[in-house]
């Protein structure tokens, strides 16, 4: 069956992944509509699902509320509209009249689907895209709005894309929300009636949402039922609307751009919305977010492929004390460790001896290393491991030399509050002259330190978002933003192509697929309590995979919750990730050093699994037993499993962890006990871990499939 296909007589696209299919149409009055999303279709079957235009029920109703590719703002519409546009006499509206398509099936492994649309008044086009990919079951949508007119046409909402789903009898909302050091905390509600809206009005993605959502009908688990899910590859403000309709529909839009902000689109101009990728899975979350880590590793990463190394920062042992002594002692003792790629983390520049002051002046402070960093990289590299450095190059201090010669690069409103957060504001990228002076200092400064990694900090939200510069530049810079931050990174990659980069903003303030396409992994929270990050990594794991996911093993006890919990359940809720280390090593002693340098081999042996194998959440956090977190080689012949357990409740023996998607017909062997299991006990009834007694119990257990002779 080819992947797009076409019924000329009913006007059905069809589009086939894998597994699933997505169809949808052109209708009588020209819009495009939805058809159906879900298990795969013949394009027979898919034509059942064009059903007779029938006139509304009743005067006080118009076009249905869900159920169109890109509902507009217009005629008898009354939902929540994905493009609301006001044209230069004021007027609003848009009537679609179909122009033509394009299908292009020339790319190995890909095929998209362009629709082509104007206003039936005024010369706004708007071109629908669709992408399929041979090895998922995603579908990457956006959209592509052109002015050809001669007069300025306002996008007051251009939506990537609206998704509608089959009719259900109920219907649940999976997302997460947060706050700084409690990022991805995972929701699972009903979905109420009307309209939920999920989004961020700061500039960044945000620790509060993340833009992405999964539907099912109420029913689904993490090993069972259907999943719609969808992610938004944005990392400005952005806004998704669920809807659940009066009659009982569920559908959703998503963009950029919070409520209130809104584009100007000149004569010939054209945006390009982000995209907005789609998933229909069987199988229920647990194969839902199996199914976005691969689409992840295989379409966003920049190197997928890569093993990312174990990684020290220096931040939570010495915060702005930084210095070549000190720095090369860390260095010693995470080198002995085993670890591959060092940080140096804030306050290695101008007057940055706290967050009062410097930021924006990133030239080595002589204060801090008085002979230039160029001794440290030199001894680290020495020590054979890379070396990264932080940066927060969309930041100022008032108090640096930056500000005192640019007061006017800061986002500001004339005669309004520059309000200050954690004692800075925010460079305004969208100036062409703030994103080349960044892109200036950053390859200058990655060339003439030889720096392998930048770890990318965004430390405050916006505020006072204006350009005064620019009569449109308050509607502008929301998007503008964020095409010159991500403009800065590709162009430092193309210049450095070894350079490898982490997203932070305070932790998991920028995680989302638009950044993860130009970075390397993301910091998910500046919590780095083992004890809460079981939660975090939880929630993050829903849709971006382990292989992007910073995760650091820091003292106790914790900078940020005062919690204890022993070193070895420290690592192993950090195995789960990109394992780091973040802990004064000068203070470690010689048998939490020892166990450190084994545990890290221990990681080592097994990141293959972590990073590239495939994840089942076989139990969440929460409750009283155990979390559980099992990653498979695609070739079943190996698997770890993580386990963790805050405290043991009236004596009673934990039950036994089912494994999943192990070869039943094989037996595994325990790389450290040496124990023999067989697959079918394993995955029918289970493998009881041998765990330590008390709290804040932990195992790695690593299996091995036995050869058959
Ligand atoms: C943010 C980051 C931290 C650290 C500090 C430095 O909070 O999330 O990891 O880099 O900034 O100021």
């Amino acid at each position: 069956m080819p992947v797009i296909s076409f019924a000329p007589d009913t006007g059905v696209w069809l589009l086939s992944t894998p597994r699933t299919s997505y169809a949808l149409r052109v209708d009588e009055t020209g819009a495009p509509c939805h058809l159906a999303w879900g298990p795969r279709l013949t394009l027979d079957e898919a034509r059942q699902f064009v059903t007779p235009a029938a006139p509304p029920a009743s005067s006080f109703e118009g076009r249905a509320p869900a159920g169109e590719e890109l509902p507009v703002d217009g005629g008898t519409r009354y939902g929540c509209p994905s493009l609301q546009v006001r044209f230069a006499d004021g007027s609003r509206a848009f009537e679609w009249r179909p122009v033509g398509h394009r299908v292009d099936e020339t790319s190995p492994g890909r095929s998209e689907l362009a629709l082509e649309f104007t206003d039936r008044v005024h010369p706004l086009r708007v071109t629908l895209h669709y992408r399929v990919h041979e090895d998922s079951d995603v579908v990457e949508r956006w959209t592509v709005l052109r002015n050809d007119g001669d007069e300025t046409v306002t996008l007051l909402r251009a939506d990537s894309a609206g998704w509608t789903l089959p009719a259900r009898d109920d219907y649940r909302l999976s997302h997460v929300t947060g706050q700084w050091a409690a990022e991805t905390q995972l929701h699972r509600e009903r979905l109420a009636f009307g309209e939920t809206v999920l989004t961020s009005r700061r500039g960044v993605t945000s620790h509060h949402a993340n833009p992405w959502v999964m539907l099912d009908a109420g029913g689904a688990g993490e090993d069972h039922g259907q999943v719609w899910s969808a992610a938004l590859a944005w990392s400005g403000s952005w806004r998704v609307t669920v809807q659940r309709t009066p009659d009982g529909r569920a559908a959703f839009t998503g963009g950029a751009g919070h409520d209130g902000t809104a584009l100007p689109l000149p004569p010939g101009g054209e945006f390009t919305t982000p995209a907005y990728a789609g998933l229909y899975t069987e199988g229920g979350f647990g194969a839902a977010s199996r199914a976005w880590h691969a689409y992840t590793l295989a379409h966003v990463l920049p190197y997928p492929d890569e093993v990312r190394p174990v990684l020290y920062n220096s931040w939570e042992a010495t915060g702005y004390d930084l210095g070549e002594d000190g720095q090369k002692a860390l260095a010693a003792r995470a080198a002995a460790l085993g670890v591959e790629l060092y940080v140096v983390d804030d306050g290695w520049f101008g007057a940055r001896r706290s967050d009062h002051a410097g930021l924006g002046d990133w030239t080595v402070s002589p204060d801090a290393f008085a002979n230039g960093l160029t001794p440290l990289v030199d001894e680290v590299h020495r020590l054979g491991m890379r070396f990264g450095l932080w940066v927060e190059p969309e930041m100022v201090n008032p108090d640096s030399d930056l500000y005192r010669a640019h007061p006017d690069w800061v986002l500001h409103v004339p005669g309004r509050t520059r309000s200050e957060l954690r004692n800075q504001l925010v460079l305004n990228f969208a100036r062409r002259d703030v994103a080349d002076w960044a892109y200036g200092w950053l390859t200058r400064l990655v060339a003439d330190h030889s720096i392998d990694f930048l770890k990318w900090d965004m430390n405050r939200a916006f505020s006072e978002a204006g350009w005064p510069d620019r009569a449109d530049g308050a509607d502008l810079l929301w998007t503008r933003y964020v095409d010159h931050l991500y403009e800065v990174i590709d162009r430092l990659r193309a210049d450095h192509p070894g350079l490898r980069i982490e997203s932070c903003s305070g932790g998991g303030g920028r995680v989302d697929l638009g950044i993860l396409s130009r970075t390397d992994q993301a910091w998910p929270s500046d919590n780095t309590d083992a004890a809460d990050r079981v939660a975090v990594q939880h929630g993050f794991s829903q849709i971006y995979p382990a292989r992007t996911m910073a995760t650091w093993v820091t003292d106790v006890p914790n900078q940020h919750t005062a919690r204890s919990v022993p070193l070895r359940f420290r690592f192993h809720v950090a195995m789960a990730g990109v394992l780091g280390v973040g802990g004064d090593l000068t203070k470690w002693s010689e048998s939490e050093l020892a166990e450190g340098a084994t545990l890290i081999d221990a990681y080592k042996s097994v990141r293959h699994l972590v990073q590239h194998g495939s994840q089942a959440r076989l139990r969440g956090p929460g409750g009283d037993g155990s979390t559980c977190v099992q990653y498979t080689a695609a070739d079943l012949s190996e698997a770890l499993l993580l386990t963790w357990q805050r405290t043991p409740r009236y004596a009673a023996p934990l039950p036994p962890v089912r494994l999943t998607g192990l070869d039943p017909t094989a037996r595994y062997r325990d790389a450290a006990t040496g124990a023999v299991h067989h697959g079918a006990v394993l995955t029918g009834y289970g493998l009881l871990p041998e765990l330590p007694s008390g709290d804040w119990a932990s195992a790695a257990v690593h299996l091995v499939r036995i050869p058959t002779p």
